[in-house]
């Protein structure tokens, strides 16, 4: 019999990280598993959503919700609404839930409460900072999930704290869940997609980055985009760094529009007036995976952006106060620098005389989408 499986996407990453289970579905289990996929449209413009689709592969979704931007209550509600729909019309034997973001929410919410089971992967990560909305989120995910796919040992640790049990017997359900460590499947996409990335892009050609070293930023969190001293002061580092290497700067659309209202108009002037930073719309994935192989170092307050620069070996200086991905930090590859100018500049300096050299293996094999599917295929249904 079929396994129907509904996988809930909508924001970016989410897009990027379901190309791993949809491709492995295809190639090794497409007898055994049926996919439904449900876009419910929290990301819409052409490059934060459509791209993705065209390039990584991706089936088409069965269902979109096109809910769009909105304040997380009516954002989520719209979702939640939506997803109840399809899931009573789908009955799936589970949905697939990524990471953090509100459409995870409402997915966890509409399912739970008509007992639907939940896969949650990326299961157990925390900042254990509750102001942030993705922390609210994983935690209600993870307490409504059956199975819990954890990238890491720290996200199990956490989940251990949490007094989820562990070495327990089935059948598993959300009042006797199954926790496993089973990798990170962004891991496997960046193995899957990387000689794709020099096979297919020009893009560091393009920004005349070639055989320069240079640094590769993103910001989009609302922790920095929507408090203008925090956004001056990365800004204002950034234009430091500048004087040393040239930087590019692919801008989420969050940040392009409040870029206008919150960052001090003389550092706005600077910023679009040097010819070293870069700032351009965002960018493919494969794109993002070039521009990534061959910079110098990442700056970043991404969650899958700071991964990624570990995958490639590449310094990261984190512009949060902490961090999901704490084992990153813990092997000296990503500095924890915040928003703070002074803390900015000292990892900037840091990096630039002693880059780091290791990189143990902490997030699998490349082989987590293919885990994942068989200990769902183990489960009596
Ligand atoms: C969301 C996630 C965050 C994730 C990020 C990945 C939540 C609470 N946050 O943040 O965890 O790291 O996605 O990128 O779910 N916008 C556009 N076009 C789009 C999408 C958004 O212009 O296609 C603009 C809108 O002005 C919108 C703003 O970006 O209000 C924020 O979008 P939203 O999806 O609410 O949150 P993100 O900041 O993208
Ligand atoms: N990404 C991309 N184009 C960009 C910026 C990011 O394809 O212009 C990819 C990046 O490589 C990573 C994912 O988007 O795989 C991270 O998404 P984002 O930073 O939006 O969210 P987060 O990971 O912080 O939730």
């Amino acid at each position: 019999m079929l396994m129907k499986i509904v996988t809930i996407i909508g924001a970016r990453p989410q897009i990027i990280k379901a190309a791993a289970l949809s491709r492995t579905i295809r190639a090794c289990y497409s007898d055994k598993i049926q996919e439904t996929i449900v876009h419910t449209g929290q990301h819409y413009d052409e490059n934060m959503s459509q791209v993705f689709f065209d390039e990584l592969d991706i089936p088409r979704p069965d269902y979109n919700l096109h809910v769009g931007s909105a304040t997380h209550g009516v954002q989520t509600a719209r979702m939640t609404e939506g997803i109840e729909d399809i899931l009573l019309k789908e009955h799936p034997d589970f949905i697939v839930l990524y990471g953090d973001t509100n459409s995870t929410l409402a997915g966890a919410v509409a399912a739970a409460k008509i007992h639907v089971p939940i896969v949650h992967i990326e299961a157990g990560l925390r900042s254990f900072n509750k102001a942030m909305p993705e922390e609210i989120n994983r935690i209600v995910c993870d307490h409504c999930s059956t199975l819990l796919f954890t990238p890491t040992q720290a996200g199990l640790e956490n989940l251990k704290h949490e007094g989820f049990p562990f070495g327990n017997e089935g059948p598993y359900s959300i009042d006797n869940p199954k926790v496993y460590h089973c990798g990170d499947i962004m891991y496997d996409n960046s193995l899957h997609f990387s000689e794709l990335a020099e096979a297919k892009t020009d893009i560091v050609k393009r920004q005349n980055l070639n055989g320069k070293p240079y640094i590769l930023a993103t910001i989009h969190r609302d922790s920095n985009t929507d408090h203008p001293e925090r956004l001056s002061a990365i800004f204002a580092s950034l234009l430091q760094m500048a004087e040393d290497s040239p930087i590019v700067l692919p801008l989420h659309p969050r940040t392009a529009k409040l870029l206008k209202t919150n960052l001090d108009k003389t550092l706005q002037e600077q910023i679009f007036n040097t010819q070293n930073i870069n700032i351009i719309p965002p960018v493919s994935f494969l794109e993002m995976v070039a521009l990534e192989r061959h910079a110098q170092l990442v700056m970043t307050d991404s969650g899958g952006v700071q991964k990624e620069a570990y995958f490639f070996q590449k310094p990261c200086i984190i512009l949060r106060p902490e961090t999901e991905w704490v084992e990153i930090v813990e092997t000296g590859a990503a500095l924890l620098a915040d928003a703070n100018e002074h803390r900015i500049m000292e990892a900037w300096t840091h990096f630039k005389a002693d880059p780091p050299r290791q990189f143990p293996a902490i997030f699998g094999d490349g082989h987590a989408a293919e885990f994942i599917l068989n200990e769902m295929l183990q489960q009596e249904m």
